[in-house]
């Protein structure tokens, strides 16, 4: 692959702690790669010139948390929701039985089409889940689906007890044995929806328990719906991060910034659009980061309660309706992203391949980049709803 050098750069966010913030800045793109980053006045030669015209430039989004293994629609929920009905976990049932109606190409059909969406939208790396199958050979199939399309993939088998369950201790049965020992070599997170009328703590603890021992890194859905001890198992089991946490008290705050004294902690990932489209309270960002907490926005892209893949909603959202600065809401909605997948420093894939770090424009980074038709960052919560993606590189292929 040729170098390319993006100079013109207006503003450029690294998110690099040496770097910060620069203006009239130049980036060198090599392979899939950032070589090199600093004043456009230095920069090297490169094969190939882009100019960007005095245009913002950033890291692509990093998604952390959707569920985009689904069939089917459900308009008429949201309709009733809009006129005043409560949203229901129950609505799940709904995309697991369109879900297990679907076939293969189907699923394949509409992950591809979502994750181009979200690409077009700025969002270079996105985690994505199973548990609209609820079986063995649907979750298997969802999982299977789901990896190589996305950069990470969670198994959510408990996401709700199947009407076809004969009780929650036998599904919970099958979720920690016959379902994880199949999905497992597909995924490497486990997630849990811990919440009234999904799984209570011990079931949630027995589903994260096997997923340690399996050797999986650990997500929990919590506090999304009500208070619940979704945070505290999260902080407790060393989950890579709790979302939703839309009902969080003071001790739960601190708890999520403590979580980080002395190590890798569980990220607090808020998710704006959910908030939104389900009528309840957004989750408490602001109280987040100023207790220490490290927190990530991620849009939790789903047929029921957040059916968007655009980032920039939620960063805008996050700074018009949570009290975040812009500089918050995009280092949430990038490296906050990247530590909650665990890829904010190098790794190592399952296949033994080098993985790049996300969510960083810095030398050794992976080259996922958006340039905004705006001179500033600003612009995405001043201008909220308009397109800005002029251009586009994730992992060094210009995509837009
Ligand atoms: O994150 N909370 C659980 N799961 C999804 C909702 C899924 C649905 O209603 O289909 C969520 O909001």
């Amino acid at each position: 692959m040729a170098s390319t050098l993006l100079t013109g750069i207006g503003e450029l966010t690294t998110n690099d702690d040496e770097l910060g913030r620069m203006r009239d800045a130049a980036v060198v793109v090599d392979g899939d790669l950032v070589a090199w980053v600093g004043e456009a006045s230095a920069a090297p030669a490169a094969d190939e010139l882009v100019d960007v015209g005095g245009r913002a430039v950033l890291p692509g989004w990093v998604d952390s948390h959707t569920h985009l293994v689904f069939a089917g629609d459900r308009t008429a929920e949201f309709e009733a929701r809009m006129a005043g009905e409560a949203y229901a976990a129950g609505g799940i049932g709904v995309t697991v039985a369109a879900t297990r109606a679907a076939t293969d190409a189907e699923l394949a059909a509409n992950l591809d089409r979502l994750v181009d969406e979200a690409l077009r939208g700025g969002t270079t790396a996105l985690e994505t889940k199973t548990g609209y199958g609820l079986t063995v050979a649907d979750e298997l199939r969802s999982a299977r689906i789901a990896a190589g399309r996305a950069d990470s993939v969670s198994f959510l088998g408990a996401h709700l007890v199947p009407s076809e369950a004969s009780d929650d201790e036998a599904y919970v049965d099958l979720v920690v044995g016959d379902m994880l020992a199949a999905v497992a070599p597909h995924v490497d997170a486990v997630d849990v929806f811990c919440e009234l009328g999904a799984f209570d703590e011990r079931q949630s603890r027995r589903v994260l328990e096997a997923a340690r021992a399996a050797g999986l890194a650990l997500r929990v859905h919590g506090n999304q719906l009500g208070p619940g001890p979704g945070v505290r198992l999260a902080v407790e089991l060393g989950a890579l991060s709790v979302d939703h946490v839309a009902f969080l008290d003071e001790e739960e705050v601190l708890l999520l910034a403590e979580s980080w004294h002395g190590g890798r902690g569980t990220v607090a990932t808020v998710l704006p659009a959910c908030d939104l489209s389900t009528r309840m309270p957004l989750a408490p960002a602001r109280r987040l980061l100023d207790a220490g907490a490290v927190v990530a926005i991620a849009t939790n892209c789903n047929p029921g309660t957040s059916y968007t893949t655009s980032m920039a909603f939620c960063v805008a959202t996050a700074v018009l309706q949570m009290g975040l600065t812009i500089e918050e809401a995009v280092r949430a909605a990038t490296l906050g992203g990247a530590v909650a997948l665990d890829r904010d420093a190098p790794r190592v894939g399952p296949d033994g391949r080098a993985l790049a770090p996300l969510g960083r424009i810095r030398p050794g980074a992976r080259a996922d980049l958006q340039v905004l038709d705006a001179p500033s960052i600003t612009h995405l919560a001043y201008r909220p709803g308009v397109p800005l993606v002029h251009a586009l590189w994730r992992a060094g292929e210009r995509v837009v």
